[in-house]
């Protein structure tokens, strides 16, 4: 199998980078991660990148031309495929057409459902039944791509925002890799 090569965007804990890096290891995973882009110059997640001599970018995105010098950057690496991995920026219309390819994002509610920001507070606010998280590409509106795939979760009523963090973040870091694997399947 011929790896594609994938850049993945953080800007805090890195808890989903950390799992995609040690898929990545295993010969059958179709990706290899060759880059690394944060906003944020303490990601904890930056430290797995240096634990795993990946390289990485860390960006000012108060400056304006951080969009072209990321651009600049992915196309050294050949990347195929951008992973939003908690990366809490949005990426404009511009860079999603420069790039021109697939751009991932993964999103800790069951899309439709609860886009945007503070969705355990708002999950549990709605009574929910059940959470998880999406993997979906990123197109041009906030959390509105096409869904690749979902996890879900009954709630228990002892649950609160930290539990639902939790349990959704360990579901996470199975689905985005489960993602990629659809992703590349029949290509
Ligand atoms: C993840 O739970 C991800 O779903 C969320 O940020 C967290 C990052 O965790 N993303 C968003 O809320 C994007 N809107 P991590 O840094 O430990 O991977």
């Amino acid at each position: 199998m011929v790896k594609k090569n994938a850049c993945i965007f953080i800007s805090g804990y890195g808890s989903n980078l950390k799992s995609l890096i040690q898929n990545s290891r295993n010969h059958n995973f179709p990706v290899n991660i060759k880059l690394v882009v944060s906003d944020n110059k303490n990601a904890n997640g930056l430290l797995h990148a240096k634990k795993n001599s990946i390289p990485y970018l860390v960006i000012n995105t108060k400056k304006k031309n951080h969009e072209i010098t990321t651009l600049n950057n992915i196309k050294k690496y050949n990347i195929s495929i951008i992973c939003l991995a908690g990366y809490m920026k949005i990426i404009s219309k511009k860079f999603i057409k420069s790039f021109g390819k697939k751009i991932i994002n993964i999103h800790p509610s069951l899309l439709p459902k609860f886009k945007g920001l503070n969705t355990y507070k708002r999950v549990l606010t709605n009574n929910e039944k059940k959470t998880g998280c999406t993997v979906h590409f990123v197109n041009e509106k906030l959390d509105s791509g096409k869904i690749i795939l979902q996890k879900s979760f009954f709630i228990k009523k002892n649950d609160d925002i930290y539990t639902l963090k939790n349990k959704t973040q360990k579901l996470e870091q199975r689905a985005f890799s489960e993602a990629i694997i659809n992703i590349y399947r029949y290509n």
